[in-house]
């Protein structure tokens, strides 16, 4: 029988309603959502699937210990009391994540050296020798979370952050999150079988996330390894299964368009999208925004425009301007979603919104609009339709 254990799913503030609809699909259970994170109940297949399938999440954690604490020697007591030795031998390697909001603990550098001494004396008292850190590449990735005083201590299963795909061999300035990108495309109500367009693509986060969504090719089909694959329970049979049963679509019957007015952001796009395998599905063009347009009579465009450190005001709100009269003419029929850290400037594109979200890209709030281009009135576009 599978054994089922509860997971958290870590992702970006505005992407929970998302993953939890990803977590859904592949079969978790008693999915509730919190802030960046949802909690969720399923087995070491769910667990593999999470890692492997879902696009929107960063990490896959299994918690093992839950207390409360209010004192650096209450975490020792309940972190040492824990058989670590039945999880990793004196010859492997751990690491300790700390994300620590609280009253009593202040300093997470000093709550992972705690935690550090509880499992080393652990090791100390139990086999006579203590095991090392590695933090690059460790055999287990511990998390510890201390909210107030209620502490959750966790495996950390996808090791590396799910984010990063492995195709990202080229970079411009301020790429996206790969995590981000995909929860944008997923949220833009986009078909996944009609015109997608990239008109200021950088280094083409954007149109390779709507590559894979669209030939359905998991987001972690270039990652050679998770962090449970080190566990002592790993179930390579299992993995291989789940591996086998994702069915990747050969070619798509519409385009996949991105564009940029500069050359570096060119080859950087050109690049990735080479490293990604997505170069028969993906047409890049070097032009300006106002002259990049779609015959399509529909499909979907996301950007994230420059938002300013580099532009005066004025200018800004110009370039956005522009952006809206370039939508209105020349994507007629389209839904357009635009990601911005600069809230004034998107009032100046000009067009009623559909959807407004708040987004984070890192540590910078962003407004992320939905623009429906119909020609017309809606009632009219349908009509035609
Ligand atoms: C914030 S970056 C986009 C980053 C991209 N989403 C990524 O993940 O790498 C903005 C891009 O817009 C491009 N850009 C700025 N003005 C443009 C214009 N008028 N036409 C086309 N591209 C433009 C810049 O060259 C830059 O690559």
């Amino acid at each position: 029988m599978k054994e089922n254990f509860e997971m958290i799913a870590k992702t970006f503030y505005g992407l929970e309603e998302i993953l939890a609809a990803e977590l859904r699909t592949i079969g978790a259970k008693n999915i509730i959502q919190h802030n960046r994170a949802l909690s969720f109940i399923g087995s070491n297949e769910t667990m593999y699937k999470a890692n492997y399938l879902s696009r929107t999440a960063l990490r896959i954690l299994k918690p093992i210990i839950k207390c409360k604490v209010q004192t650096p020697k209450a975490l020792y007591k309940n972190v040492k009391k824990y058989e670590w030795e039945r999880l990793f031998s004196l010859q492997e390697t751990f690491a300790i994540d700390t994300v620590v909001s609280s009253e009593y603990f202040k300093h997470s550098k000093f709550v992972a050296l705690k935690v550090k001494d509880a499992i080393v004396d652990r090791f100390r008292d139990e086999l006579g020798e203590r095991p090392n850190v590695d933090v690059d590449n460790p055999t287990v990735r511990i998390s510890v979370h201390i909210f107030n005083d209620t502490c959750t201590i966790s495996l950390d299963s996808s090791g590396d952050s799910l984010h990063k795909r492995g195709y990202r061999t080229a970079s411009t300035a301020a790429p996206l999150n790969e995590a981000l990108a995909a929860g944008m495309i997923l949220l833009s109500g986009w078909d996944k079988g009609s015109e997608f367009i990239d008109g200021m693509c950088g280094s083409g986060t954007i149109p390779i996330e709507a590559g894979l969504i669209a030939l359905n090719i998991p987001p972690g089909y270039l990652k050679e390894s998770y962090g449970f694959m080190k566990w002592k329970d790993f179930d390579s049979e299992l993995w291989q299964k789940i591996k086998d049963e994702v069915e990747v679509k050969a070619k798509l019957d519409f385009k996949i368009i991105a564009s940029d007015k500069s050359e570096e952001a060119i080859a950087a796009t050109a690049r990735n999208i080479n490293s990604a395998k997505l170069s028969k599905h993906i047409t890049i063009e070097k032009k300006y925004f106002d002259e990049q347009k779609s015959n399509a009579g529909f499909g979907t465009l996301i950007m994230n425009p420059p938002y300013g450190e580099r532009l005066k005001e004025d200018d800004l709100n110009q370039f956005y301007t522009e952006i809206g009269d370039t939508l209105k003419v020349n994507f007629t029929g389209f839904d357009a979603c635009i990601l911005s850290a600069s809230m004034s400037s998107m009032k100046k594109v000009g067009l009623k919104t559909s959807r407004r979200l708040t987004l984070f890209n890192g540590a910078l709030e962003c407004k992320y609009h939905k623009y429906e281009l119909y020609r017309g009135t809606k009632k009219k576009f349908h009509e035609e339709d």
